[in-house]
């Protein structure tokens, strides 16, 4: 026993809903970042645009966690507390990493952006981030291994010069934000379970240009890397089927 939840076809349905009302506070505060707004507008912005889609914001008070959106910016890995005195800048790349809760059921995802002109290093940071993810999920069908995800993750950015993290994973998602299995970005010696269709993933790569390592901060929350250099993520929720897997938070 795995332990991973098989979705009903109702629940599916609602799975469904929650991620496209993710996907659109995704988007809606993606076009706020600009210089000159600080994290914790992001935050604010995002927990009403939460809350105004009949949703319950997830983060908010997990484990402890002060706010509904998690902003990390640059070398900062994922999540980043939203505060006042942080203000984004041209030639940052920003994380926004968001999750709620809708008729019970979660969604969860992540996005970097580039804000203004950032380096050449920095694009194809975030797009090789997101690729990854695309990359992995061809494998995300009913009779694949979950480590066939991770292994094509892992592959695709190690084989490019990049440090993917070991210790911050993608998880399971239905109920509760975090359900087993736990999903490594890099590749993996076992096969892992085996995929069956109804099963709700959330798949997310995070990608430092320089070293795998990462540092875990005083606040208690925040995720650097070790070596300084730029990091991304890029998250989505899926549901396994039979086919090609539903990407539930696009
Ligand atoms: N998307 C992250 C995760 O999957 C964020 C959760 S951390 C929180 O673990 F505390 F902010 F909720
Ligand atoms: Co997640």
């Amino acid at each position: 026993m795995s332990g991973v939840t098989i979705k009903s076809k109702r629940e599916i349905e609602l799975m469904r809903d929650a991620g496209k009302l993710l996907a659109e506070v995704h988007n809606r505060l993606g076009e706020e970042i600009a210089p000159g707004i600080s994290t914790l507008d992001l935050d604010r912005l995002g927990e009403e645009l939460i809350r105004k889609s009949g949703s319950i914001p997830s983060f908010l008070n997990y484990e402890g966690y002060p706010a509904s959106v998690c902003v990390s910016i640059n070398d900062e890995v994922v999540h980043g507390i939203p505060r006042a005195d942080r203000i984004i800048k041209e030639g940052d790349i920003v994380s926004l990493d968001i999750g709620l809760i809708h008729n019970g059921y979660q969604s969860d995802a992540a996005r970097t952006h580039a804000v203004g002109q950032v380096s050449e290093e920095a694009l194809a940071l975030i797009k090789v981030t997101e690729e990854s993810f695309f990359e992995g999920i061809k494998y995300a069908v009913a009779g694949n291994h979950l480590f066939d995800i991770s292994n094509a993750i892992g592959n695709y950015c190690i084989s490019r010069g990049y440090g993917v993290v070991r210790d911050l994973v993608g998880h399971g998602i239905g109920r509760e934000m975090h359900e087993p299995p736990q999903i490594p970005n890099f590749p993996q010696k076992r096969k892992g379970i085996l995929l069956c269709a109804g099963m709700t993933l959330a798949i997310e790569p995070m990608i430092n240009i320089g070293r795998a390592d990462v540092d875990f901060s005083d606040d208690g929350w925040t995720v650097t890397t070790a070596d300084g250099t730029l990091s991304a993520h890029y998250e989505n929720t899926i549901l396994i089927t039979e086919g090609e897997p539903e990407i539930l938070s696009l």
